[in-house]
């Protein structure tokens, strides 16, 4: 799976995001080192705090149907119903949930516009990260 297959799959996800509140709009798409993807987007609800990340999204379906060997991810984000104009730093919560899964070299596709995209690693989004490996 290319890169900028990926980064199609994560402009498709974003499609689908549920932004009543916001209107941001983000898609998400994850390889799993087996080849599969699992894409998400994001869903906010009525009372803000139960709002889910597409990021999360996608590594919770992932996880749920066994999969936590991740090679990549795509994320594209935007004001909904318009073109990806800039690539948007993810949360903190959802770079932490990917440390949770994925080495420091675990590689983020950011998209920006026209499909183009920056890659950015997980170490450089989140330095000096608190990891099970910590616990031991
Ligand atoms: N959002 C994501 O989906 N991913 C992020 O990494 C940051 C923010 C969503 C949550 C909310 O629905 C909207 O963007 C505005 O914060």
């Amino acid at each position: 799976m290319t890169p900028e297959k990926l980064v199609a799959l994560a402009l498709e996800a974003r499609e689908r995001a549920y932004t009543p509140y916001s209107g941001f709009a983000v898609g998400a798409a994850l390889l799993c080192a087996d080849g599969s993807v699992y894409q998400g987007c994001n869903i906010e609800n009525a009372a803000f705090g139960p709002t889910v990340c597409a990021e999360r999204v996608a590594v919770f379906k992932a996880v749920s149907e066994g999969k936590r060997d991740f090679a990549a991810i795509a994320v594209a984000g935007g004001r909904a119903g318009q073109d990806v104009t800039g690539l948007f730093p993810p949360c903190g919560v959802c770079r932490q949930v990917l440390r949770e899964f994925c080495g420091l070299d675990f590689p983020l596709y950011l998209v920006k516009e026209n499909g183009s995209y920056e890659t950015h690693s997980l170490g450089e989004l989140l330095p000096f990260s608190f990891s099970r490996g910590d616990m031991s």
